[in-house]
Protein backbone atom coordinates (compact mmCIF):
# COMPACT_ATOMS: atom_id res chain seq x y z
CA UNK A 1 0.00 0.00 0.00
CA UNK A 2 0.86 3.36 -0.69
CA UNK A 3 3.19 4.21 2.55
CA UNK A 4 5.32 1.84 2.02
CA UNK A 5 6.14 2.01 -1.51
CA UNK A 6 7.01 5.13 -1.20
CA UNK A 7 10.85 6.09 -1.22
CA UNK A 8 13.12 7.49 1.49
CA UNK A 9 13.98 10.31 -1.01
CA UNK A 10 10.97 11.20 -1.63
CA UNK A 11 9.37 11.17 1.67
CA UNK A 12 12.29 13.52 2.83
CA UNK A 13 11.47 16.40 0.29
CA UNK A 14 7.68 15.29 0.33
CA UNK A 15 7.91 15.47 4.39
CA UNK A 16 6.43 19.06 5.27
CA UNK A 17 4.06 19.30 2.01
CA UNK A 18 1.79 20.71 4.25
CA UNK A 19 3.26 24.39 5.45
CA UNK A 20 1.80 26.15 2.36
CA UNK A 21 -0.90 24.30 1.04
CA UNK A 22 -4.40 24.94 0.44
CA UNK A 23 -6.88 22.29 1.34
CA UNK A 24 -10.27 21.79 0.00
CA UNK A 25 -12.82 20.03 2.75
CA UNK A 26 -14.92 17.60 0.57
CA UNK A 27 -18.44 17.56 2.56
CA UNK A 28 -18.55 13.68 1.11
CA UNK A 29 -22.48 13.74 1.59
CA UNK A 30 -22.55 16.42 -0.56
CA UNK A 31 -19.75 16.39 -2.96
CA UNK A 32 -20.53 14.05 -5.31
CA UNK A 33 -23.46 11.51 -6.02
CA UNK A 34 -22.25 8.00 -8.07
CA UNK A 35 -25.38 5.74 -7.57
CA UNK A 36 -28.22 7.74 -7.49
CA UNK A 37 -29.64 7.52 -3.87
CA UNK A 38 -29.23 11.70 -3.30
CA UNK A 39 -26.04 11.27 -0.91
CA UNK A 40 -22.61 11.57 -1.81
CA UNK A 41 -20.26 8.78 -2.04
CA UNK A 42 -16.57 7.97 -2.00
CA UNK A 43 -16.65 7.04 -5.69
CA UNK A 44 -18.09 10.95 -6.57
CA UNK A 45 -15.17 12.16 -5.22
CA UNK A 46 -13.11 10.26 -7.08
CA UNK A 47 -15.08 10.99 -10.24
CA UNK A 48 -14.35 14.97 -9.50
CA UNK A 49 -10.47 14.53 -8.84
CA UNK A 50 -9.98 16.13 -12.79
CA UNK A 51 -11.96 19.35 -11.62
CA UNK A 52 -10.01 19.65 -7.97
CA UNK A 53 -6.68 19.12 -9.77
CA UNK A 54 -8.42 21.87 -12.45
CA UNK A 55 -9.19 24.31 -9.15
CA UNK A 56 -5.64 23.56 -7.99
CA UNK A 57 -6.05 22.71 -4.78
CA UNK A 58 -2.86 20.27 -3.04
CA UNK A 59 -4.58 18.71 -0.60
CA UNK A 60 -8.41 16.74 0.76
CA UNK A 61 -10.18 16.90 3.94
CA UNK A 62 -12.86 14.18 3.49
CA UNK A 63 -15.62 14.57 6.56
CA UNK A 64 -16.77 11.18 8.22
CA UNK A 65 -18.00 8.23 5.46
CA UNK A 66 -17.42 5.62 8.75
CA UNK A 67 -20.13 3.15 9.18
CA UNK A 68 -22.65 5.32 11.16
CA UNK A 69 -26.66 5.61 12.08
CA UNK A 70 -25.90 9.70 10.62
CA UNK A 71 -27.38 11.24 13.94
CA UNK A 72 -24.88 14.05 13.11
CA UNK A 73 -23.63 13.41 9.79
CA UNK A 74 -20.93 10.76 10.12
CA UNK A 75 -19.06 12.89 13.16
CA UNK A 76 -21.20 9.96 15.32
CA UNK A 77 -18.85 7.11 14.13
CA UNK A 78 -20.34 3.03 14.96
CA UNK A 79 -16.97 1.80 13.37
CA UNK A 80 -13.98 3.68 12.80
CA UNK A 81 -12.24 1.38 10.51
CA UNK A 82 -14.61 0.99 7.59
CA UNK A 83 -17.24 2.92 5.25
CA UNK A 84 -20.44 3.21 5.73
CA UNK A 85 -21.99 1.58 2.70
CA UNK A 86 -23.76 4.68 1.10
CA UNK A 87 -20.22 5.97 1.22
CA UNK A 88 -18.99 3.15 -0.99
CA UNK A 89 -16.51 0.77 0.67
CA UNK A 90 -13.03 -0.14 1.32
CA UNK A 91 -11.95 -0.55 -2.31
CA UNK A 92 -13.65 2.43 -3.17
CA UNK A 93 -11.60 4.14 -0.45
CA UNK A 94 -8.15 2.86 -1.66
CA UNK A 95 -9.04 3.51 -5.38
CA UNK A 96 -10.12 7.23 -4.10
CA UNK A 97 -6.31 7.24 -2.41
CA UNK A 98 -4.27 5.76 -5.24
CA UNK A 99 -5.84 8.12 -7.78
CA UNK A 100 -5.83 11.23 -5.96
CA UNK A 101 -2.23 10.59 -5.29
CA UNK A 102 -1.88 10.48 -9.25
CA UNK A 103 -3.51 13.54 -9.76
CA UNK A 104 -1.05 15.11 -7.07
CA UNK A 105 -3.77 15.57 -4.35
CA UNK A 106 -3.24 14.40 -0.96
CA UNK A 107 -5.53 12.76 1.28
CA UNK A 108 -6.60 13.95 4.96
CA UNK A 109 -9.55 12.74 6.86
CA UNK A 110 -11.06 13.04 9.98
CA UNK A 111 -10.47 11.52 12.91
CA UNK A 112 -13.25 12.07 16.30
CA UNK A 113 -12.13 11.18 19.04
CA UNK A 114 -14.30 13.26 21.51
CA UNK A 115 -17.00 10.88 21.57
CA UNK A 116 -18.44 7.71 19.26
CA UNK A 117 -21.92 6.61 18.12
CA UNK A 118 -24.65 5.31 20.61
CA UNK A 119 -24.30 2.47 17.81
CA UNK A 120 -20.34 1.86 18.69
CA UNK A 121 -20.26 -2.11 20.15
CA UNK A 122 -18.77 -0.84 23.04
CA UNK A 123 -21.62 1.58 23.74
CA UNK A 124 -24.07 -1.22 23.13
CA UNK A 125 -21.74 -3.38 25.93
CA UNK A 126 -21.54 -0.61 28.33
CA UNK A 127 -25.34 -0.25 28.63
CA UNK A 128 -25.29 -4.26 29.28
CA UNK A 129 -22.40 -3.89 31.91
CA UNK A 130 -22.85 -3.30 35.47
CA UNK A 131 -21.88 0.13 37.14
CA UNK A 132 -18.22 0.62 37.31
CA UNK A 133 -17.37 -2.11 35.32
CA UNK A 134 -14.70 -2.03 32.86
CA UNK A 135 -17.28 -1.47 29.68
CA UNK A 136 -18.69 1.54 31.42
CA UNK A 137 -14.87 2.72 31.86
CA UNK A 138 -14.81 3.38 28.22
CA UNK A 139 -17.23 6.25 28.82
CA UNK A 140 -17.92 9.35 31.09
CA UNK A 141 -21.05 7.07 33.46
CA UNK A 142 -21.72 8.55 36.59
CA UNK A 143 -24.52 8.54 39.45
CA UNK A 144 -26.74 11.03 39.31
CA UNK A 145 -27.31 14.11 41.96
CA UNK A 146 -30.37 14.29 44.30
CA UNK A 147 -31.79 11.26 46.51
CA UNK A 148 -32.91 8.99 44.14
CA UNK A 149 -30.05 10.25 41.77
CA UNK A 150 -32.95 11.76 39.57
CA UNK A 151 -30.29 14.88 38.51
CA UNK A 152 -27.46 14.67 36.17
CA UNK A 153 -24.18 14.70 37.67
CA UNK A 154 -23.01 18.45 36.93
CA UNK A 155 -25.00 21.08 35.59
CA UNK A 156 -22.72 20.78 32.00
CA UNK A 157 -24.61 21.37 28.59
CA UNK A 158 -24.06 20.56 25.40
CA UNK A 159 -23.01 21.76 22.17
CA UNK A 160 -26.29 21.21 20.37
CA UNK A 161 -28.51 22.83 23.29
CA UNK A 162 -29.89 20.99 26.21
CA UNK A 163 -27.92 19.12 29.08
CA UNK A 164 -25.00 17.11 28.56
CA UNK A 165 -26.50 14.19 30.55
CA UNK A 166 -28.63 11.31 29.63
CA UNK A 167 -29.66 8.42 32.22
CA UNK A 168 -29.41 5.01 30.52
CA UNK A 169 -33.07 2.71 30.77
CA UNK A 170 -31.06 0.44 33.11
CA UNK A 171 -31.70 -0.64 36.74
CA UNK A 172 -28.91 1.29 38.08
CA UNK A 173 -29.79 4.52 36.71
CA UNK A 174 -26.64 6.03 35.44
CA UNK A 175 -25.81 8.69 33.70
CA UNK A 176 -23.53 9.34 30.51
CA UNK A 177 -22.09 12.54 29.12
CA UNK A 178 -22.35 13.35 25.96
CA UNK A 179 -21.01 17.03 24.89
CA UNK A 180 -22.97 16.76 21.90
CA UNK A 181 -26.13 14.68 20.79
CA UNK A 182 -27.17 12.18 23.33
CA UNK A 183 -26.48 9.72 20.53
CA UNK A 184 -22.93 10.76 20.84
CA UNK A 185 -21.27 9.69 24.28
CA UNK A 186 -18.09 10.62 25.07
CA UNK A 187 -15.33 8.75 25.55
CA UNK A 188 -13.13 8.54 28.49
CA UNK A 189 -9.62 8.78 27.68
CA UNK A 190 -8.04 7.61 30.82
CA UNK A 191 -9.22 4.38 29.28
CA UNK A 192 -6.17 2.91 28.14
CA UNK A 193 -8.44 0.44 25.66
CA UNK A 194 -9.90 4.01 24.18
CA UNK A 195 -6.18 4.91 23.68
CA UNK A 196 -5.16 1.16 22.27
CA UNK A 197 -7.91 1.56 19.67
CA UNK A 198 -7.66 5.21 18.13
CA UNK A 199 -4.11 3.60 17.53
CA UNK A 200 -5.46 1.21 15.71
CA UNK A 201 -7.35 3.13 13.93
CA UNK A 202 -4.92 5.68 13.07
CA UNK A 203 -2.86 2.93 11.68
CA UNK A 204 -5.55 1.30 9.90
CA UNK A 205 -6.06 4.82 7.41
CA UNK A 206 -2.23 5.86 7.57
CA UNK A 207 -1.07 1.95 6.19
CA UNK A 208 -4.06 2.72 3.49
CA UNK A 209 -2.06 5.97 2.65
CA UNK A 210 -3.66 8.69 3.93
CA UNK A 211 -2.04 11.74 4.40
CA UNK A 212 -2.95 12.82 7.89
CA UNK A 213 -5.83 13.78 9.72
CA UNK A 214 -8.46 16.94 10.42
CA UNK A 215 -9.29 15.91 14.23
CA UNK A 216 -12.70 16.62 15.40
CA UNK A 217 -12.91 18.61 18.64
CA UNK A 218 -9.36 18.88 19.29
CA UNK A 219 -9.88 20.71 22.41
CA UNK A 220 -12.41 18.38 23.72
CA UNK A 221 -11.30 14.88 25.11
CA UNK A 222 -9.73 15.42 28.26
CA UNK A 223 -12.33 16.42 31.20
CA UNK A 224 -11.18 17.05 34.76
CA UNK A 225 -11.56 13.93 37.06
CA UNK A 226 -14.07 15.87 39.40
CA UNK A 227 -16.39 16.92 36.87
CA UNK A 228 -17.18 20.42 38.25
CA UNK A 229 -20.18 22.70 36.93
CA UNK A 230 -19.46 25.25 34.17
CA UNK A 231 -20.28 29.06 34.19
CA UNK A 232 -23.31 28.52 32.42
CA UNK A 233 -22.63 31.57 30.63
CA UNK A 234 -19.21 29.89 28.63
CA UNK A 235 -21.88 27.99 26.52
CA UNK A 236 -23.25 31.07 24.61
CA UNK A 237 -19.82 32.22 24.52
CA UNK A 238 -17.88 31.20 21.47
CA UNK A 239 -14.76 28.95 22.29
CA UNK A 240 -15.50 29.60 25.84
CA UNK A 241 -12.58 31.51 27.00
CA UNK A 242 -13.94 34.25 29.17
CA UNK A 243 -15.81 31.66 31.82
CA UNK A 244 -14.97 28.71 33.53
CA UNK A 245 -15.90 25.98 31.06
CA UNK A 246 -14.25 22.62 32.29
CA UNK A 247 -15.65 20.66 29.25
CA UNK A 248 -12.77 21.83 26.94
CA UNK A 249 -9.29 22.80 27.05
CA UNK A 250 -8.20 20.75 29.77
CA UNK A 251 -4.18 20.50 30.37
CA UNK A 252 -4.72 16.47 29.98
CA UNK A 253 -5.66 17.47 26.25
CA UNK A 254 -1.76 17.59 25.16
CA UNK A 255 -1.01 14.30 26.61
CA UNK A 256 -3.73 12.91 23.85
CA UNK A 257 -2.29 14.92 20.95
CA UNK A 258 1.29 13.89 22.42
CA UNK A 259 0.00 10.59 21.84
CA UNK A 260 -1.72 11.03 18.22
CA UNK A 261 1.42 13.05 16.93
CA UNK A 262 4.04 9.75 18.05
CA UNK A 263 1.76 7.98 16.10
CA UNK A 264 1.90 9.96 12.69
CA UNK A 265 5.99 10.66 13.49
CA UNK A 266 6.22 7.20 12.61
CA UNK A 267 5.00 8.01 9.15
CA UNK A 268 6.95 11.04 7.69
CA UNK A 269 4.99 13.20 5.85
CA UNK A 270 1.63 12.77 7.25
CA UNK A 271 0.46 15.73 9.29
CA UNK A 272 -2.82 16.72 11.82
CA UNK A 273 -5.26 19.65 11.72
CA UNK A 274 -6.78 20.66 14.51
CA UNK A 275 -10.47 21.82 15.38
CA UNK A 276 -10.20 24.26 17.92
CA UNK A 277 -12.63 26.40 18.96
CA UNK A 278 -10.17 28.62 21.24
CA UNK A 279 -9.51 32.08 21.30
CA UNK A 280 -6.58 32.67 23.87
CA UNK A 281 -3.21 32.76 22.38
CA UNK A 282 -1.15 31.41 25.13
CA UNK A 283 -3.76 28.51 25.14
CA UNK A 284 -4.29 28.39 21.08
CA UNK A 285 -0.08 27.93 20.96
CA UNK A 286 0.14 25.42 23.43
CA UNK A 287 -1.49 22.83 20.93
CA UNK A 288 0.95 23.57 18.17
CA UNK A 289 4.69 22.24 17.71
CA UNK A 290 6.76 19.42 17.59
CA UNK A 291 4.94 17.29 20.05
CA UNK A 292 1.42 18.28 19.45
CA UNK A 293 -0.81 19.28 16.22
CA UNK A 294 1.02 20.13 13.10
CA UNK A 295 -2.04 22.70 12.26
CA UNK A 296 -4.35 23.99 14.18
CA UNK A 297 -7.66 25.99 12.56
CA UNK A 298 -7.92 29.61 13.66
CA UNK A 299 -11.82 30.68 13.56
CA UNK A 300 -10.67 34.51 14.00
CA UNK A 301 -11.78 34.74 10.75
CA UNK A 302 -14.88 33.63 10.33
CA UNK A 303 -16.26 35.41 13.34
CA UNK A 304 -15.19 38.47 12.09
CA UNK A 305 -17.46 40.66 10.14
CA UNK A 306 -16.40 42.91 7.07
CA UNK A 307 -14.51 45.43 8.37
CA UNK A 308 -10.67 46.27 7.58
CA UNK A 309 -9.66 47.33 11.06
CA UNK A 310 -11.73 44.36 12.83
CA UNK A 311 -9.65 41.83 10.00
CA UNK A 312 -6.49 43.54 10.80
CA UNK A 313 -7.13 42.77 14.36
CA UNK A 314 -7.90 39.24 13.60
CA UNK A 315 -5.21 38.95 11.13
CA UNK A 316 -2.68 39.68 13.65
CA UNK A 317 -4.11 37.77 16.72
CA UNK A 318 -3.90 34.72 14.22
CA UNK A 319 -0.45 35.22 13.04
CA UNK A 320 0.52 35.68 16.76
CA UNK A 321 -0.05 32.09 18.32
CA UNK A 322 1.33 29.72 15.47
CA UNK A 323 4.62 32.33 14.71
CA UNK A 324 5.74 31.74 18.15
CA UNK A 325 5.24 27.91 18.08
CA UNK A 326 7.17 27.80 14.39
CA UNK A 327 3.79 26.17 12.82
CA UNK A 328 2.11 28.07 9.80
CA UNK A 329 -1.03 29.68 10.42
CA UNK A 330 -4.03 27.98 9.33
CA UNK A 331 -6.81 29.99 7.58
CA UNK A 332 -10.55 29.41 6.66
CA UNK A 333 -13.65 31.23 6.02
CA UNK A 334 -16.17 28.42 5.89
CA UNK A 335 -17.02 25.05 6.63
CA UNK A 336 -19.89 23.02 7.61
CA UNK A 337 -20.56 23.74 10.62
CA UNK A 338 -20.54 27.89 9.84
CA UNK A 339 -22.73 29.85 7.90
CA UNK A 340 -21.33 30.39 3.93
CA UNK A 341 -19.43 33.59 3.74
CA UNK A 342 -21.49 34.83 0.96
CA UNK A 343 -24.47 34.97 3.61
CA UNK A 344 -22.31 35.78 6.38
CA UNK A 345 -21.17 39.02 4.62
CA UNK A 346 -24.67 40.14 3.83
CA UNK A 347 -26.00 37.37 1.34
CA UNK A 348 -27.10 38.48 -2.08
CA UNK A 349 -24.52 40.69 -5.06
CA UNK A 350 -22.86 42.51 -2.13
CA UNK A 351 -22.25 38.97 -0.31
CA UNK A 352 -20.69 37.65 -3.57
CA UNK A 353 -18.57 40.58 -3.72
CA UNK A 354 -17.33 40.36 -0.07
CA UNK A 355 -16.84 36.71 -0.07
CA UNK A 356 -14.65 36.98 -3.33
CA UNK A 357 -12.37 39.67 -1.43
CA UNK A 358 -11.76 37.92 1.40
CA UNK A 359 -10.84 35.13 -0.86
CA UNK A 360 -8.30 36.80 -1.68
CA UNK A 361 -7.76 37.81 1.39
CA UNK A 362 -7.47 34.62 3.00
CA UNK A 363 -5.19 32.99 0.12
CA UNK A 364 -2.26 36.53 0.45
CA UNK A 365 -1.86 35.15 4.24
CA UNK A 366 1.11 33.33 4.99
CA UNK A 367 0.20 29.76 6.47
CA UNK A 368 -2.34 27.06 5.25
CA UNK A 369 -5.97 27.35 3.81
CA UNK A 370 -8.99 25.17 3.97
CA UNK A 371 -11.84 25.65 1.67
CA UNK A 372 -14.97 24.45 1.90
CA UNK A 373 -16.72 22.64 -0.87
CA UNK A 374 -18.79 25.17 -2.95
CA UNK A 375 -17.13 28.55 -1.65
CA UNK A 376 -15.50 29.06 -5.18
CA UNK A 377 -18.81 29.06 -6.84
CA UNK A 378 -19.99 31.44 -4.24
CA UNK A 379 -22.58 28.98 -2.82
CA UNK A 380 -24.69 31.21 -0.43
CA UNK A 381 -27.10 29.32 2.60
CA UNK A 382 -29.68 27.82 1.86
CA UNK A 383 -33.45 28.59 3.70
CA UNK A 384 -34.54 24.90 4.10
CA UNK A 385 -37.97 23.96 5.04
CA UNK A 386 -37.59 22.55 8.43
CA UNK A 387 -38.82 19.56 7.26
CA UNK A 388 -35.84 19.27 5.24
CA UNK A 389 -33.49 19.78 7.96
CA UNK A 390 -31.51 16.72 9.77
CA UNK A 391 -28.96 18.81 11.82
CA UNK A 392 -29.14 17.46 15.59
CA UNK A 393 -28.11 20.62 16.88
CA UNK A 394 -30.35 23.56 17.55
CA UNK A 395 -30.80 26.19 15.24
CA UNK A 396 -28.99 29.73 15.38
CA UNK A 397 -30.36 32.77 16.91
CA UNK A 398 -31.36 33.59 13.24
CA UNK A 399 -32.99 30.57 13.03
CA UNK A 400 -30.87 28.17 10.76
CA UNK A 401 -29.78 24.79 11.06
CA UNK A 402 -25.71 24.26 10.15
CA UNK A 403 -27.61 22.37 6.88
CA UNK A 404 -28.20 25.79 5.30
CA UNK A 405 -24.42 25.27 4.00
CA UNK A 406 -24.35 21.56 3.40
CA UNK A 407 -26.40 21.58 0.39
CA UNK A 408 -24.98 19.62 -2.44
CA UNK A 409 -22.21 21.01 -4.99
CA UNK A 410 -24.15 21.57 -8.46
CA UNK A 411 -22.56 20.41 -10.96
CA UNK A 412 -23.88 21.15 -14.35
CA UNK A 413 -26.97 21.65 -16.50
CA UNK A 414 -30.07 23.95 -15.46
CA UNK A 415 -32.18 22.07 -13.00
CA UNK A 416 -31.44 20.22 -9.65
CA UNK A 417 -29.67 17.91 -9.43
CA UNK A 418 -27.36 19.72 -11.37
CA UNK A 419 -25.27 16.70 -11.78
CA UNK A 420 -24.84 16.09 -8.09
CA UNK A 421 -26.86 13.19 -8.52
CA UNK A 422 -28.97 11.17 -10.74
CA UNK A 423 -32.01 11.57 -8.45
CA UNK A 424 -33.84 15.04 -7.96
CA UNK A 425 -34.73 13.83 -4.31
CA UNK A 426 -31.26 14.56 -2.80
CA UNK A 427 -30.53 14.30 1.00
CA UNK A 428 -31.14 18.38 1.17
CA UNK A 429 -33.27 19.99 -1.61
CA UNK A 430 -31.14 22.27 -3.98
CA UNK A 431 -32.60 25.54 -4.80
CA UNK A 432 -33.68 26.03 -8.76
CA UNK A 433 -31.76 29.08 -8.82
CA UNK A 434 -28.33 27.37 -8.21
CA UNK A 435 -28.60 26.97 -11.82
CA UNK A 436 -26.44 29.81 -12.32
CA UNK A 437 -23.29 28.71 -9.95
CA UNK A 438 -23.34 25.52 -11.25
CA UNK A 439 -19.69 24.78 -12.38
CA UNK A 440 -20.30 24.06 -16.12
CA UNK A 441 -21.57 27.46 -15.81
CA UNK A 442 -18.76 29.14 -14.09
CA UNK A 443 -15.84 27.02 -15.48
CA UNK A 444 -15.29 29.13 -19.10
CA UNK A 445 -16.47 32.33 -17.80
CA UNK A 446 -13.39 34.36 -16.67
CA UNK A 447 -15.84 36.65 -14.54
CA UNK A 448 -16.79 33.82 -12.21
CA UNK A 449 -15.99 33.56 -8.54
CA UNK A 450 -14.67 29.74 -10.17
CA UNK A 451 -12.74 31.35 -12.16
CA UNK A 452 -11.09 33.82 -9.78
CA UNK A 453 -10.30 31.21 -7.29
CA UNK A 454 -8.57 29.21 -10.21
CA UNK A 455 -6.05 31.99 -10.67
CA UNK A 456 -5.74 32.74 -7.21
CA UNK A 457 -4.68 29.72 -6.66
CA UNK A 458 -2.44 29.61 -9.12
CA UNK A 459 -0.48 32.58 -8.51
CA UNK A 460 -0.28 31.58 -5.17
CA UNK A 461 1.16 27.95 -5.74
CA UNK A 462 3.63 29.53 -9.08
CA UNK A 463 4.43 32.90 -7.83
CA UNK A 464 7.07 33.66 -6.11
CA UNK A 465 6.14 36.81 -3.98
CA UNK A 466 3.74 34.32 -1.94
CA UNK A 467 6.60 33.47 0.09
CA UNK A 468 7.72 34.65 3.77
CA UNK A 469 5.61 33.89 6.86
CA UNK A 470 5.53 36.91 8.15
CA UNK A 471 3.69 40.13 7.02
CA UNK A 472 4.07 43.95 7.31
CA UNK A 473 1.06 46.25 7.18
CA UNK A 474 0.79 49.60 4.97
CA UNK A 475 -0.72 52.67 6.30
CA UNK A 476 -4.25 53.03 3.91
CA UNK A 477 -7.21 54.88 3.79
CA UNK A 478 -10.11 54.43 6.53
CA UNK A 479 -12.00 50.95 6.13
CA UNK A 480 -8.94 49.92 3.92
CA UNK A 481 -6.20 47.77 4.81
CA UNK A 482 -3.05 46.83 2.82
CA UNK A 483 -0.60 44.15 3.83
CA UNK A 484 2.89 42.85 2.24
CA UNK A 485 4.13 39.35 2.48
CA UNK A 486 7.84 39.29 4.33
CA UNK A 487 10.38 37.05 5.18
CA UNK A 488 11.34 35.93 8.44
CA UNK A 489 14.73 35.19 9.41
CA UNK A 490 14.95 31.51 8.53
CA UNK A 491 12.69 32.12 4.86
CA UNK A 492 13.83 31.41 1.62
CA UNK A 493 12.68 33.97 -0.56
CA UNK A 494 11.95 37.40 -0.79
CA UNK A 495 8.16 37.46 -0.32
CA UNK A 496 6.66 40.57 -1.41
CA UNK A 497 3.04 40.05 -2.38
CA UNK A 498 0.83 43.22 -1.66
CA UNK A 499 -2.46 42.13 -1.06
CA UNK A 500 -5.16 45.30 -0.52
CA UNK A 501 -8.78 45.37 0.58
CA UNK A 502 -11.52 47.78 0.55
CA UNK A 503 -14.22 47.38 3.31
CA UNK A 504 -15.38 51.24 2.75
CA UNK A 505 -17.89 52.50 0.74
CA UNK A 506 -15.67 54.50 -1.94
CA UNK A 507 -12.81 53.24 -4.47
CA UNK A 508 -9.54 53.70 -3.13
CA UNK A 509 -5.86 53.87 -5.20
CA UNK A 510 -4.04 51.31 -5.43
CA UNK A 511 0.05 51.40 -4.21
CA UNK A 512 2.38 51.26 -6.78
CA UNK A 513 3.28 47.74 -8.14
CA UNK A 514 1.93 45.06 -11.20
CA UNK A 515 -1.97 44.52 -10.66
CA UNK A 516 -1.54 40.32 -10.34
CA UNK A 517 -5.47 40.04 -9.85
CA UNK A 518 -8.49 41.59 -8.15
CA UNK A 519 -11.74 40.21 -6.74
CA UNK A 520 -13.70 43.05 -8.90
CA UNK A 521 -12.47 45.00 -12.04
CA UNK A 522 -10.57 48.43 -11.07
CA UNK A 523 -12.70 51.61 -11.98
CA UNK A 524 -10.47 54.46 -13.64
CA UNK A 525 -7.51 52.41 -11.94
CA UNK A 526 -9.21 52.55 -8.10
CA UNK A 527 -10.16 49.74 -6.20
CA UNK A 528 -13.85 49.69 -5.80
CA UNK A 529 -15.41 49.02 -2.96
CA UNK A 530 -15.97 45.25 -1.41
CA UNK A 531 -12.81 44.20 -3.32
CA UNK A 532 -9.26 42.95 -2.64
CA UNK A 533 -6.46 43.19 -5.28
CA UNK A 534 -3.05 41.87 -5.29
CA UNK A 535 -0.08 43.24 -6.82
CA UNK A 536 3.52 42.05 -6.46
C1 LIG B 1 -17.22 19.12 15.05
C2 LIG B 1 -17.76 18.91 13.66
C3 LIG B 1 -19.25 19.03 13.73
C4 LIG B 1 -19.78 17.98 14.66
C5 LIG B 1 -19.13 18.07 16.02
C6 LIG B 1 -19.40 16.85 16.84
O1 LIG B 1 -17.45 20.39 15.52
O2 LIG B 1 -17.18 19.81 12.78
O3 LIG B 1 -19.85 18.91 12.48
O4 LIG B 1 -21.17 18.12 14.81
O5 LIG B 1 -17.73 18.16 15.90
O6 LIG B 1 -18.69 15.76 16.31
Amino acid sequence: MGRGARSLESAATEESWWRSATFYQVYVPSFADSDGDGVGDLEGVRSRLGYLELLGVDALWLTPFYPSPMVDNGYDVANPRGVDPRFGDLDAFDALVTEAHAHGIKITIDLVPNHVSYRHPWFTEALGAAAGSQERDRFLFRDGKGEHGEEPPNNWVSAFGGQAWTQVDEPDGQWYLHLFAPEQPDLNWENTDVRQDFERTMRFWLDRGVDGFRIDVAHGMAKPAELPDMDLRAATSIGGDEYFDPRFNNDGVHRIHEFFRSVLDAYPGTMATGELWTFDDERFGRYLGPDQLHLGFNFRLVLTHFDADALHTAIDQSLAAPLRAGVPATWALGNHDIWRQVSRYGDGEVGVRRARSMALVELALPGVAYLYNGEELGLPNVDLPPEAVTDPSMPDSRGQSRDAARVPIPWQDNTPPFGFSTTADTWLPMPAEWAALTVESQLEDPSSTLSLYRAALELRREHSAFSGSEIDWYGSPAGCFAFRRAPSEDDEGAGGLVCVLNTSASPVDLPPGELLLSSADLVDGQLPPDAAAWLA
